[in-house]
């Protein structure tokens, strides 16, 4: 754009990513030791860390105070090695919401974080399944080398069978838990000789000793390890994926890293090799084609919506990814989908008890702005001048089901007022028996924590109570096909049809065998995962 200033540079220093984990791999403690080396500019929600003085700080609700637990995303911003960096968190608890599968919607990469004694892990697996969807690199980090690991090449098989992606070892742990020795660089040929003595500080005294050195090496590591170690890099060299940038440009290959976040061993290296590899803002599908980050002026999605940010004033932030160019927050913007120009209210950089308003942000940087309950998930804020929608953001299928049976008939309408603003920011999502209308409502979440926090904000926030009955599928799918006759359709009889606010029809199964003989007794019949929103 010719009168558009120029903004590659800012733009191009950001890096947005995701961290990926199951509960107590190590998130939280490698989060805080990439804190350590930059110099943190935003603290945005919660860092978690218990014997850290950055304490969780998001009390949003109640019930996040009462479980200890931080149900919500928060955002981190540090500057290190000239990158200004994004790390996008996502909820700690097993729990976990929609929410976090559409913070990956707004990150162009993902760290996956594995418990070396555990190897993949459900929830891990469950938010792999978004990265391969949005096709962004993945970086893995195996953590907790200092105690007793799996064994490495069985690592990264698993990695490789269960979740599909081809692995290349970037270093190669020596040994684990009590005889951990360090990594070997195999780039650079050489020992990182490990040393836990460092624990909570910046690295610098890990010696580094050339492969050549056997016999400094081997004084160092001993003759069995340096002999396995010699062994283990010959099979790794003949057998392991060849390096290639492009394959982890598209999330075909995932560079692995060993290392110990608690002993902050290996993560100052993982970290500038991030950097290096993982890409400035992504452009992003519009429907008027793609949109480059250095080659527009200001463009947004809305990704997430969160109520109750301050209890004293009953608000809703709205947070958005900055798609391109730059945030002026005295400028004009339009809301495409309200079709409103206006001034974005309070923007802010995220923060739970702090909120820094802030007056300019990149592409790639997160804002939240104050909504007076205009905003949807997935909307487009641009220049008053442009004209065009971001891709929608999927709606991710529910896990568990429940009916929901109003307990006062007197309140149908805050009741029905209550659940529908509640779906719209999308923590629940709400079916109806496909003959039926509102009478009825059947209520799906990704995390049960989410009936809980629903049943909460109903009786706090609309003087509404309910009882959940929980129903036994686990399985949800939307239907594809446009030109099909539902009472056609020959299903198992643990199937049940519904249909979501928009009248679409669904099938809720029991179990993923009934999704098969489903489409097996239905030529034709398409159904997916994620549904569109
Ligand atoms: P999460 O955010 O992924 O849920 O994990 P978090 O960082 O909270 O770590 C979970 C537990 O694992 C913590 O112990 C943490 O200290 C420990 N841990 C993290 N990285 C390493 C590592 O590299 N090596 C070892 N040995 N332990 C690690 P905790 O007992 O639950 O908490 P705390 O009492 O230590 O704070």
């Amino acid at each position: 754009m010719s009168n558009m200033a120029d903004y590659t540079k800012e733009i191009n220093k950001r890096r947005t990513f995701a961290i990926i984990s199951h509960p107590d791999a190590g998130k939280t403690t490698l989060t805080e030791k990439f804190l350590l080396y930059g110099g943190a500019i935003n603290l945005a929600g919660s860092v978690k860390g218990k014997a850290t003085a950055r304490h969780a700080v998001s009390d949003w609700m109640e019930i996040e105070k009462e479980r200890g637990i931080s149900v919500t995303s928060s955002v981190l911003q540090f500057e290190y090695g000239g990158c200004c960096v994004n790390i996008l968190d996502t909820p700690g608890h097993q729990d976990f919401s929609e929410d976090t599968y559409r913070t990956l919607m707004a990150a162009d990469s993902a760290v996956m974080v594995i418990d070396g004694g555990k190897g993949v892990e459900a929830q891990t697996r469950k938010l792999f399944k978004v990265c391969v969807m949005r096709k962004i690199p993945i970086f893995t980090f195996i953590n907790k080398m200092d105690r007793d690991a799996n064994d490495t090449f069985d690592l990264l098989d698993e990695i490789e069978k269960e979740l599909g992606i081809a692995t290349c070892p970037m270093n190669w742990p020596i040994g684990s838990g009590k005889n951990f020795k360090g990594v070997y660089d195999r780039q650079e040929k050489c020992v990182i000789t490990y040393s836990d003595t460092e624990k909570g500080t910046k690295e610098g005294i890990s010696t580094r000793i050339a492969m050549d050195d056997r016999e400094v090496l081997c004084g160092h590591i001993g003759e069995t390890f340096m002999e396995q170690l010699e062994g283990e890099i010959e099979l790794l060299d003949g057998a392991s994926a060849e390096f290639d940038l492009d394959k982890v440009g598209s999330g075909d290959l995932t560079p692995v890293f060993f290392g110990s976040a608690l002993t902050n061993f290996g993560v100052e290296i993982f970290l500038q090799h991030f950097l290096k590899m993982a890409p400035p803002p992504l452009a992003r599908r519009a429907d008027i084609g793609l949109i480059e980050p250095a080659e527009r002026e200001f463009s947004a999605f809305v990704f997430k919506i969160q109520a109750n940010m301050n209890k004293a004033h009953r608000d809703r932030i709205a947070f958005m990814r900055i798609c391109s160019g730059r945030f002026d927050a005295n400028a004009e913007v339009k809301h495409v989908q309200g079709g409103r120009v206006m001034r974005l209210s309070q923007p802010q950089q995220i923060m739970a008890d702090e909120r820094k308003i802030l007056s300019e942000a990149y592409a790639g940087d997160i804002i939240g702005v104050f909504d007076p309950g205009i905003f949807s998930i997935g909307d487009t804020v641009c220049m008053p001048k442009d004209q065009f929608c971001f891709e929608g953001i999927p709606t991710f299928a529910p896990e568990h089901f429940a009916r929901v049976r109003q307990l006062d008939t007197m309140k149908r309408k805050q009741f029905v007022k209550g659940i529908t603003q509640i779906a719209q920011e999308g923590a629940i999502q709400i079916f109806q028996e496909f003959n039926t209308g509102m009478e009825e409502i059947i209520v799906g979440v990704v995390g049960v924590l989410q009936f809980d926090v629903l049943k909460y904000r109903l009786e706090n926030e609309y003087n509404v109570e309910i009882r959940l009955e929980n129903l036994p599928y686990e399985y949800i799918r939307w239907i594809e096909n446009t030109d099909i006759d539902l009472k056609a359709l020959t299903g198992t009889s643990d199937m049940k049809k519904i249909k979501d606010l928009k009248g679409r029809p669904l099938l809720l199964f029991v179990n993923e065998w009934s999704v098969g003989m489903t489409l097996e007794r239905n030529k034709g019949l398409v159904l997916s995962e994620f549904g569109r929103s």
